[in-house]
């Protein structure tokens, strides 16, 4: 029987993933927006992640029994001051859910629960390829950036290839 804060957590989380989804799919459009059609792709498939993301969750309390709750999905931003400013953005949302991981493994721990605990452990793995795969394109934006617009034209059909 999973425990009743417990659950509340992982309910919030997967939601905050619903998030998740709808801010890369935003980005996306922002992208799509400015005619960087592979960046773009790379959001959607980021998109797609996250919302298996949440599903991992979902399934999980499904698992155990617990009550999943669907809230309301707060609206992304629509958009950025360039291309840099969405995957800075990106990276940074990134970091932010490490931290939000990392507590629910706290409370996992705290509460005993070594099967949430285990589950866990699939999402902190995951988030340092989130931070590092973002992170990647930030460098190597600003190194594109530097080399005009063919080397934005190269970075961005490289992103494509996601
Ligand atoms: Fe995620
Ligand atoms: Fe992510």
């Amino acid at each position: 029987m999973i425990n009743d804060k417990m659950t509340k957590a992982l309910n919030v989380q997967m939601n905050k993933e619903f998030y998740n989804s709808r801010l890369y799919l935003s980005m996306a459009t922002f992208f799509h927006d400015i005619n960087m059609d592979g960046a773009a792709s790379w959001m959607e498939k980021q998109a797609e992640e996250e919302t298996e993301h949440a599903m991992k969750l979902y399934n999980y309390l499904k698992d155990r029994g617990a009550r999943i709750l669907l809230t309301e999905v707060p609206a992304p931003p629509t958009s950025w001051a360039s291309p840099l400013a969405a995957f800075e953005d990106a990276y940074k949302h990134e970091c932010d859910v490490t931290k939000e991981i990392d507590d629910l493994v706290e409370l996992a721990r705290s509460l005993k629960d070594n099967a949430t605990l285990n589950f866990l452990q699939w999402f902190v793995d995951e988030q340092v390829e989130e931070e590092a795969s973002t992170d990647a394109v930030v460098q190597k934006l600003k190194m594109a950036s530097q080399g005009g617009h063919c080397a934005l034209f190269f970075m961005d059909r490289m992103l494509g290839e996601r």
